[in-house]
């Protein structure tokens, strides 16, 4: 199933996502339709929170279907490391059309819960490390927006603003 992608504005973008504690068929058929939904809107990354399910939940992909080895699903995760630094720009599906450069570090280490709710650990560096941060950032309710100078952010929800009262957002 294809879920609609949750657009900025939206409180639940904004709060902090549950633990997830129930590992079952329900979470894996969740797990499932986030990979198919992501693809459908062209991502790299969703989490849950971006289909209106308010849990500590996400899946990434940054080959995009290229490796199946490099699907990844994050389960209550958490960076516990991090380092370097890098700045590329950034996008989010539930910001469409907007694109802007954010630093960020080069190479973290998240610890997370498989599907299962094993534990496991996985580094990731430059766009990965983007991922795995981007995606953990929105279980905090916190969107790559934040990360921008105020001047930057304000510009762009002046825009947002405009295309809501467009009925365009
Ligand atoms: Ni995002």
């Amino acid at each position: 199933m294809i879920y609609p992608i949750v657009k900025f504005g939206d409180p639940v973008l904004e709060r902090p996502a549950a633990a997830v504690k129930v590992f079952d068929d329900e979470l894996e058929k969740l797990v499932e339709d986030m990979f198919e939904s992501m693809y459908a809107a062209h991502g790299v990354g969703l989490a849950a929170p971006q289909i209106g399910i308010s849990k500590r939940l996400a899946v990434v992909d940054v080959t995009f279907k290229e490796d199946p080895n490099a699907k990844l699903v994050l389960v209550n995760p958490e960076i516990i490391h991090s380092e370097g630094r890098q700045s590329q720009n950034e996008g989010c599906l539930s910001i469409p059309e907007f694109r802007e450069p954010v630093a960020r570090p080069r190479r973290v280490t998240v610890r997370a819960q498989d599907v299962h709710g094993n534990l496991f650990e996985k580094t990731g560096e430059d766009l990965l490390a983007r991922a795995l941060l981007h995606e953990t950032d929105h279980l905090n309710g916190k969107l790559y927006i934040s990360h921008l100078s105020a001047l930057k952010r304000d510009l762009m929800k002046r825009k947002i603003r405009k295309l809501m009262k467009a009925g365009q957002w």
